[in-house]
């Protein structure tokens, strides 16, 4: 139990609701970072605890209220979902106590508090790259389909200006609901429009449905090109969509894939640790968020203070198993790599297969203010 010499990182988390499987994910990815380097650093004892939030933002924020009034946490972390990250966001400027996001992506949940802190993604970064590379792939007229909250909404706008920008045409924006996704009427309407491509941001757990009804539709047949963010041909559930996934193009920070020999070590240890589940970018994420933590107290040398851990976080820089990353110090958010990768068969398993580069990516959002 905690004593005088112990941190407490309180990770909140969807472990059931239709996004338990980033919860799973996270968790898993955080535990590997503590059975790897011990729970000892700069002298101090790491005391990771996780709750369930079951994906409602209310239940967030009165963890978040516990975990720094009664456990006394050095630092909330994970948040599942955008309206989770920003129900905490309140309580983190209040304790002055890092919130870091390991999860949740739209672009501006970094200016809800200046103690949070993001090891994920925004869906502006990965979203302009894949439009630059339809635009540079003969790909002409465009239907998007994005979930309606935040993240679908900055996937929607960043792919859409980018590639219309570059002279390219969105034939029409759809937007589909984040409960219960049904996409087969949506798809139904893509069908009549015959685009060149479909544009998809689905948040992570829901690809199977989106991939499955695509092909169900005859959409692939029809040729119509299925390209996206990575949520929505997650590692977590490649193995499910089966082949529907072949071929579609994706741009995103993380890779199973990733051809490094930091990231072969911690998928083989995240698949050994884990009974075989492949990590994916959420897990990823988390493991960075414990390493993110860990490099700050070493930094401050155990200070453990709110605005001490904030100040360490800024501008550090080390090697992720997705490649360099660093935290911004001006936006507090990541920048890393964006791979565009294609869902290919390797060893009888799907993967996505990093094929491009575009190396030191900032959020755009924060970048063109
Ligand atoms: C968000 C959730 C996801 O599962 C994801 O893949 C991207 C963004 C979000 O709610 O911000």
């Amino acid at each position: 139990l905690a004593d005088d010499n112990s941190v407490t990182i309180g990770m909140i988390l969807p472990m059931t609701g239709p996004s338990a499987s980033t919860g799973k994910q996270e968790k898993a990815g955080a535990e590997l970072y503590l059975q790897q380097h011990g729970d000892t650093v700069a002298g101090k004892t790491i005391v990771l605890a996780v709750k369930d939030d079951t994906g409602a933002a209310d239940v967030t924020k009165r963890l978040a209220q516990d975990l720094v009034a009664n456990d006394h946490a050095a630092a909330l972390m994970g948040f599942g979902l955008t309206p989770l990250a920003l129900a905490a966001a309140p309580i983190a400027t209040e304790a002055k106590v890092p919130e870091i996001v390991t999860a949740a992506a739209t672009a501006s949940i970094t200016e809800k508090s200046p103690f949070i802190v993001r090891t994920s993604f925004t869906l502006p970064q990965a979203s302009a790259p894949m439009a630059q590379w339809a635009l540079n792939n003969g790909v002409k007229k465009v239907v998007t389909i994005v979930t309606d909250y935040g993240p679908g909404v900055d996937a929607e706008k960043w792919f859409g200006e980018t590639f219309e920008k570059g002279g390219g045409t969105i034939v029409e924006r759809i937007r589909a609901p984040l409960k219960n996704p049904d996409f087969a009427p949506f798809l139904q309407r893509v069908a009549d429009d015959k685009p060149d491509a479909v544009f998809v941001f689905v948040p992570s757990g829901f690809g199977s449905v989106f991939m499955k009804q695509f092909v169900e539709r005859g959409l692939d047949k029809a040729g119509v090109k299925l390209i996206g963010t990575g949520d929505v041909t997650d590692d977590d559930q490649l193995a499910d969509i089966g082949d529907a996934a072949l071929g579609a193009v994706t741009a995103h920070h993380y890779s199973a894939a990733h051809d490094s020999p930091e990231n072969k070590a911690f998928v083989a240890a995240f698949e050994k640790a884990n009974a075989g589940m492949r990590p994916n970018f959420m897990a990823v994420a988390a493991y960075d968020g414990m390493d993110l933590v860990y490099r700050a107290l070493e930094k401050t040398k155990g200070d453990a203070s709110g605005p001490a851990l904030l100040a360490a976080m800024k501008g550090m820089s080390w090697t992720s198993p997705r490649g360099p990353v660093s935290i911004d110090p001006e936006t507090r958010d990541i920048v890393q790599n964006i791979y565009v990768r294609k869902v290919e068969k390797t060893d009888g398993a799907l993967y996505n297969v990093e094929f491009a580069t575009i190396p030191d990516v900032k959020d755009p959002y924060k970048a063109g203010k």
